[in-house]
């Protein structure tokens, strides 16, 4: 069922983040720092973000044995973010293993935890040239949803075309944190399988994650909005 609307801040500066977010006078919108914003900025822009009342998913997709991920979690989750993420890749012992960690780093509430799966940049022929998995590669996706459901995960990232069937493999709990998300009509970029805010959100994504059609608008508020307003069906 849709949550909320995140912001993925594909900026690589802090002044660049801040500029744009300041333009946020209404709701704070929930954000995505990836690899990039992080690695040039370190942990003071979570903590900055977190100050100026932002949600965020931190996403890092760790994936290294147990112990380095259990307590690099523990790291992660005393920086106070809400979610964030592993790969799927890494097995179940890796998955329990960052929950743990999580749980002991907490502050409150301890962040959501979300699997990837295979990256969508995998194609079948690259898994199996490169990895020697020659089973479909939605088996294979459907397959480490279930394993991060039995590491006790909170969710996965998947396209919003998968949404419906991870909830009817996974359970209507589990959540689904979708990119890939266009306004109708409207450039399509590098992302294959897309789907409108409304689409999603009748696909039943838990959380659209919303990069260049928000901050690549003429007015990123307006657009923001309006994804608002489609995917949760609430005018702002
Ligand atoms: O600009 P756009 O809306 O395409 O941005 C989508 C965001 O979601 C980017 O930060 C991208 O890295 C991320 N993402 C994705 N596909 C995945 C996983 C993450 O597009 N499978």
């Amino acid at each position: 069922m849709a949550k909320d609307v995140i912001i993925a801040l594909d900026f690589s500066g802090y002044d660049e983040v801040i500029s744009f977010l300041d333009r946020f006078t209404g709701r704070k919108p929930y954000v995505k720092i990836g690899m990039e914003l992080y690695y040039s900025c370190g942990p003071r822009i979570v903590e900055e973000l977190k100050k100026r009342g932002h949600s965020i998913f931190l996403d890092l997709k760790l994936h290294d044995i147990p112990n380095t991920v259990r307590k690099s979690m523990k790291v992660l989750a005393g920086l106070g973010v809400d979610m964030c993420n592993v790969h799927a890749s890494g097995t179940i012992p890796m998955m329990e293993a960052a929950l743990e960690g999580l749980e002991e780093g907490r502050q409150g509430k301890r962040p959501l935890l979300i699997a990837v799966t295979q990256l969508t940049s995998t194609s079948q022929e690259i898994m199996e040239r490169d990895l020697l998995i020659d089973k479909p590669i939605d088996e294979v996706v459907s397959h480490y949803a279930m394993n991060a459901k039995t590491a006790g995960l909170d969710g996965i990232v998947c396209s919003p075309l998968e949404s419906e069937k991870v909830h009817k493999t996974c359970g209507e709990k589990f959540l689904t944190v979708t990119p890939g998300i266009r306004f109708a009509g409207s450039e399509t970029q590098d992302q294959k399988r897309i789907m409108t805010p409304e689409k999603a959100r009748q696909a039943g994504s838990d959380y659209i994650v919303v990069g260049r059609p928000i901050t690549a608008a003429d007015d990123p508020v307006e657009a923001y909005n309006r994804c608002i307003n489609e995917f949760l069906s609430i005018k702002i």
